[in-house]
């Protein structure tokens, strides 16, 4: 008898881990579900039109790979139960004046970017600088940072953002994870951030306007740090001018996006550790 108890209590599963199978079960089918019913279905009918232009124009190892990668993304966010296409939630966020609208990174990019911040992330606090549904605030989460960080303007995409992350935040590697709900313009940014990404969120006074907050914080508190600015290869490097940026390197970025990946680095930072290098060997 109690041999077939003991058999019976391997052979039933708790209920404990009935719940949460079932509950990652509906995580899984919850994405999928929002997909099917938001999802432009219209643009299917132009996929094969789509497929023959590429075919003819880049050729048949450029299509191929561009199909792998169509979708092998939606199965990774299927995987992770999460949404960051721009048509995901059905929302709709359109550029108004210097305020863009959301269009996610190129997933294939993120490698290149997350390896030139790496390896030691503990050091470092990211902020993706208007980060809409979410992909790059998950996607630095996946890598030990001590604090990751986005802020977006649409209360919408923040919200969405936050959800998500809420769902999957026992797979990532970054404890401390948040979407904060501001204008660039507004937000102050906090004295730990060191790495920064900005995919062309905004330009003219707003893009003014953030970089001035992040002086302001930078003079507060004097640190290293790294912007990781992507904007459209076909525009100007509005960087470029800034006195206090210095331009450090290239990303290869281009063969996935049309966006080019330039990573700057604040001069007073440099500035100041030359001092202390001066001063350290002086007092050698
Ligand atoms: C090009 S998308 C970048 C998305 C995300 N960073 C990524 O790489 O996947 C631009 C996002 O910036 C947001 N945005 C535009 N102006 C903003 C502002 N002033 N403050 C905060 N977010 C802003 C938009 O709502 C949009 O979601």
């Amino acid at each position: 008898m109690a041999g077939v108890c003991r058999l019976l209590r391997h052979a039933v599963p708790r209920p404990d881990y009935l719940v949460t199978e079932a509950h990652a079960i509906l995580i899984q089918l919850c994405p999928f579900a929002i997909m099917t019913n938001k999802f432009p279905w219209y643009k299917l009918t132009r996929l094969p039109s789509r497929f023959k232009t590429r075919l003819r124009e880049r050729g048949i190892r450029d299509t191929v790979a561009w199909v792998f990668y169509q979708v092998s993304w939606r199965w990774y966010e299927w995987r992770m139960g999460i949404q960051t296409d721009e048509h995901g939630y059905g929302v709709d966020c359109p550029d108004a004046g210097d305020y863009n609208g959301y269009e996610p990174t190129d997933y294939r990019c993120l490698p290149t970017i997350f390896n030139y911040l790496g390896p030691d992330f503990s050091k470092s606090v990211f902020l993706d600088y208007g980060c809409g549904l979410g992909r790059v605030v998950i996607s630095a989460a996946q890598h030990p940072f001590r604090r990751v960080l986005g802020v977006e303007y649409s209360e919408e995409l923040a919200q969405l953002a936050n959800r998500q992350i809420a769902r999957i935040a026992p797979r990532l590697r970054c404890a401390d994870v948040q979407v904060i709900h501001a204008d660039a313009v507004t937000f102050a940014v906090p004295e730990d951030v060191n790495a920064i990404f900005l995919l062309n969120s905004f330009t003219g006074a707003v893009l003014e306007g953030a970089l001035l907050q992040l002086r302001a914080s930078l003079r507060s508190r004097p640190r290293e740090l790294n912007l990781i600015y992507m904007f459209p290869h076909d525009y100007v490097d509005r960087l470029s001018k800034v006195d206090w940026l210095e331009a450090v390197c290239e990303l290869p970025t281009q063969k996935w996006s049309y966006f080019k990946c330039v990573v700057y680095r604040n001069i007073e930072s440099q500035r100041a550790d030359q001092t202390n290098e001066i001063l350290s060997s002086k007092a050698d």
